[in-house]
């Protein structure tokens, strides 16, 4: 069964409430009516969570869903300036992405801390949006696999074994991120990069056997580059950054996106 390709606009820190909530309203005026399948989630900032939520409740678009940036491990206590997976499943989402590298390398956090987030998302019945990239220098060290196999398998392995189990991972996402890629324009190219993903896909059925997540691409997606990626057999969807600010520049390219997605597969 093919799966729905995903569409998610993260970010970061950009947008108050009142941009937030006229963002979603140009969305909702623009969303295309179309019968391709997709799925466009969008990851506001903790503090526009609520509001979008709330619109979206009442939008006609059931297509869409809400994601958090980011997540504490506990469930409560004394962490000044956390938030909980609890608290964010209650405001109404549905994923929260876990492991962006912004997170691991501005804000210092570990595979083993990545773990212990996954572990508390599933328990709280979040769906993990699992960020996995390499740098530039390991890239260029020929390090790429190792890197994204050693990430995944700490960041994986607390679902294993922890209280909350992994649930099916074909609800999860897991998005490939080169660091070197995000925010600069340059990308690696698609037909790699979605060797890259048929990679993530058997490493994961191999050692879970429990459904496939999709994997998307992310770094630098743009109106331009969207369709020679999503052609691509292993390129489920993508996670969209800057380009995503814009609720025009992302309807575009969810649209070329979903259109080049089926072309590709009724070919
Ligand atoms: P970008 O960001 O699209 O601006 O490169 C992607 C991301 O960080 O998720």
């Amino acid at each position: 069964m093919s799966k729905t390709p995903c569409f998610v606009a993260n970010w970061k820190m950009n947008k108050t409430i009142s941009e937030a909530e006229r963002y979603f309203r140009d969305f909702e005026k623009g969303w295309l009516r179309h019968n391709l399948p997709i799925e466009a989630v969008l990851a506001p900032p903790f503090t526009a969570l609520a509001s979008v939520s709330r619109l979206m409740k009442h939008a006609s678009l059931e297509i869409t869903g809400l994601s958090a940036q980011n997540v504490h491990f506990e469930s409560s206590g004394a962490f000044t300036g956390e938030i909980s997976s609890e608290m964010l499943f209650e405001m109404g989402c549905r994923y929260v992405i876990i492991g962006h590298s912004e997170r691991r390398h501005l804000f210092g956090e570990s595979d083993e801390v990545i773990q212990q987030k996954i572990g508390a998302a599933r328990k709280a019945g979040l769906l993990p949006i699992l960020c996995i990239g390499e740098t530039l220098k390991e890239r260029r060290a020929g390090k790429t696999w190792a890197v994204l196999e050693r990430q995944l398998s700490v960041a994986l392995e607390n679902g294993r074994l922890g209280d909350g189990g992994m649930g099916n991972l074909s609800d999860w996402m897991i998005a490939y991120e080169p660091v070197w890629a995000i925010g600069t324009g340059e990308t690696p190219l698609p037909d790699e990069t979605s060797e890259i993903h048929r990679k993530v896909q058997s490493f994961v059925s191999d050692r879970l056997q429990k459904g496939l997540p999709r994997v998307l691409y992310g770094g630098s997606v743009s109106e331009k580059n969207i369709a020679s990626f999503m052609k691509q057999a292993f390129i489920d969807g993508v996670l969209v950054g800057g380009a995503s600010l814009s609720a025009d520049s992302f309807l575009k390219i969810i649209e070329l996106g979903a259109m080049s997605k089926h072309a590709s597969r009724v070919k």
